[in-house]
């Protein structure tokens, strides 16, 4: 593990607790979740086995139990796996025990080629200078028809660190983005055999849940239309046109 992932660990161990009660985090649920779900719908309707990669508190492992067999839910921070478990034994015991979770890295993900029918990742890959070499790790583990779900936060958002403030005041951890913009990881995951279905580009202006006026989100509401998050559903082993980037539809 290199020393920038240790550093990763550290902070989110450190926020773990917290880290459900930020503004950001219900922008995240009310915003990016519903696109996700939808995509997977629409594009995986049968799902046996789903992969979470980076998949934090669980924000997607509820919703995910209920509409796959088996749901993996792996991440590098102890702390964030820990508060997961805590909300899956408040599932239950039927959907509990489809849901695993696991400490592990996007960087080698321990699991053989070709397992998932779908692999989600969201906003983890941002936190690394490398997208190619980790994007590749997630295509490996998706199977051939399989769906990979990619959402980060935006390159035109312009978020060099991310701060994570106890109670909004005192900062507590602080991780550095390395930001993309969409096409960039489309163009990769391409040249990697995969069919890009679908990007959906979040903006304040788009969302169907708008935040208070929370100070995280600064300048944005000067930019309503400026994205502040991607979403790609790619397909692995289908080749074909880049889709165009379009607005987000929301299921309401
Ligand atoms: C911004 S949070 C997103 C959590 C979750 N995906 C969500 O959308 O709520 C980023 C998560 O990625 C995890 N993470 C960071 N680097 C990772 C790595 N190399 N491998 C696995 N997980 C990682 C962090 O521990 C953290 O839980």
């Amino acid at each position: 593990m290199s020393e920038s992932s240790n550093d990763i660990k550290r902070a989110y161990d450190k926020i773990a607790a917290i880290y459900d009660q930020r503004s950001w985090a219900r922008f995240w649920q009310r915003n990016e979740k519903p696109t996700v779900l939808a995509l997977i719908r629409q594009w995986a309707p049968r799902v046996t086995r789903l992969l979470d990669v980076g998949c934090g508190t669980g924000m997607y492992m509820e919703d995910c139990v209920a509409m796959c067999c088996e749901y993996h839910g792996l991440d590098i921070s102890p702390g964030m796996i820990e508060v997961a478990r805590t909300k899956r034994a408040r599932l239950a015991s039927a959907l509990g025990r489809r849901a695993r979770l696991c400490v592990g890295s996007v960087a080698e993900i321990p699991f053989p080629d070709l397992t998932f029918d779908v692999v989600i990742c969201s906003k983890v890959i941002s936190h690394y200078e490398n997208h190619a070499a980790l994007l590749g790790e997630l295509v490996r583990v998706v199977r051939k028809d399989g769906l990979l779900l990619l959402s980060d936060i935006h390159a035109r958002h312009g978020k060099e660190y991310g701060v994570f403030r106890k109670d909004g005041e005192e900062i507590v951890a602080r991780v550095k983005n390395y930001l993309r913009d969409p096409m960039d990881d489309s163009r990769a995951l391409s040249s990697m055999g995969c069919m890009i279905g679908a990007i959906r580009e979040i903006s304040l202006a788009n969302c169907s849940w708008q935040p208070a006026r929370i100070g995280v989100l600064g300048n944005l509401w000067e930019r309503p239309d400026c994205p502040i998050l991607y979403v790609i559903a790619a397909v692995k082993g289908k080749h074909g046109e880049e889709a165009q980037s379009t607005y987000s539809d929301m299921p309401s």
